[in-house]
């Protein structure tokens, strides 16, 4: 657009999987784009649909009553990334740069600027899509919390609410039938879901991807518990977790996504060696996409809400090729590239894992 001119239209797309919160957002950048007089373009399936032409345009009858909602008004796909974009060549998948459409539809709908709403994948091409010309806001979307610009990402309190929950009931039966019980959480690379959401729901071993761990450690812990009258333990694992010498357990493989990894499995090895090396019985339950599904909590709605104004409200400026960010109680905004540049990941001297270490949680590892 040309520089000086105000912005007239604005483009929207989620990408990546769904996650609790994402209406909220878009809802917060809909409703005072309509009051500045702005056309909003709800882009369809995420990059999917800024790719194949897929949009529909949002009035207020549409962002209205959704704060409360799951999921995304708009779809979403994991599989759209423009740079890497599957085709289907004589029965063979090709992966090729369809970029050039991404731009041409962009124009075409004669966008101002889009306001991108996704994880890490999205961040990634975001700023290959604002090298090429277009103006985007981020924002950033996870429930994994593994983005390193922002104190949180929105969807990751929700995810961990239910993982909190999950273990409070999975408490009740294992403290009945005096069962070590092993629950299977999300996270990918990084074990935020797991430290918060173990900790909260009072697990007794929180094993992480970033702690590779020793078997005889959580053999150790539990034969502990179990020896001094404690006769269940609860066990919270992230899927990306890993043993010593190990590997992350991979479920499958598609080539289409940008990361084609899909991780999961993790819980029923762990609970399998744990009844194959002590006395104990033991079960295992994943919690899987459970923990992106329902309603947003309280919190994500409220910070959902006030990343979805703040990115219109840079939109406005033409403050693009930035992030939003929440910074301790503020809402700030960084430079995409910068968002984009490290991973944030649990370490083994962050304050909440050494909170947990205080009550007595074990990581697997027997000095940490
Ligand atoms: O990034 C969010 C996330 O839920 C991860 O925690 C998980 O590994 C992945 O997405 C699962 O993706 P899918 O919905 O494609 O199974």
């Amino acid at each position: 657009m040309a520089k000086g001119r105000q912005i007239k239209r604005i483009g929207i797309l989620t990408g990546g999987g769904d996650c609790p919160g994402l209406n909220a957002v878009i809802r917060g950048v809909a409703k005072p784009a309509h009051d500045h007089g702005l056309t909003v373009v709800g882009i369809q399936d995420g990059f999917e649909g800024l790719v194949t032409g897929k949009a529909i345009e949002l009035y207020n009858k549409d962002v209205s009553g959704i704060l409360a909602q799951g999921g995304r008004i708009l779809g979403s796909s994991n599989k759209g990334d423009p740079f890497h974009w599957p085709e289907n060549i004589e029965g063979n998948i090709k992966i090729m740069d369809r970029s050039d459409k991404a731009m041409k539809n962009y124009e075409a709908w004669n966008l101002d600027a889009i306001i991108a709403i996704g994880g890490d994948g999205t961040m990634h091409i975001s700023k290959k899509l604002s090298d090429m010309g277009m103006n985007i806001v981020g924002v950033p979307k996870t429930i994994d919390n593994d983005l390193e610009a922002t104190d949180q990402t929105f969807g990751h309190d929700s995810a961990v609410f239910v993982v909190s929950e999950a273990l409070d009931r999975l408490h009740t039966t294992a403290s009945t039938h005096h069962r070590v019980m092993v629950i299977e959480v999300m996270g990918r690379y990084a074990g935020w879901i797991a430290l918060h959401g173990g900790l909260a729901g009072g697990a007794d071993i929180i094993l992480l991807p970033e702690i590779p761990f020793d078997w005889e450690a959580v053999y150790d812990k539990v034969e502990q518990r179990h020896m001094q009258g404690k006769r269940f333990s609860l066990v919270c694992v992230a899927e990306g977790a890993k043993a010593i010498d190990g590997e992350m357990i991979v479920k499958a493989k598609d080539i289409k996504r940008t990361d084609p990894i899909q991780l999961g499995g993790i819980a029923e090895y762990v609970s399998k060696m744990i009844s194959d090396n002590t006395e104990l019985e033991t079960r295992y339950t994943v919690l899987g996409h459970l923990q992106r599904g329902g309603s947003p909590t309280p919190y994500d709605r409220i910070l959902s809400t006030r990343f979805g104004t703040y990115a219109i409200e840079l939109a406005i400026k033409q403050k693009f090729d930035r992030m939003v960010a929440l910074k301790g109680a503020d809402i700030v905004s960084v430079k995409i590239e910068d968002a984009i540049k490290k991973q944030k990941l649990v370490t083994r001297t962050n304050q909440t894992l050494q909170t947990a270490v205080a009550v007595g949680v074990n990581f697997g590892v027997k000095k940490l």
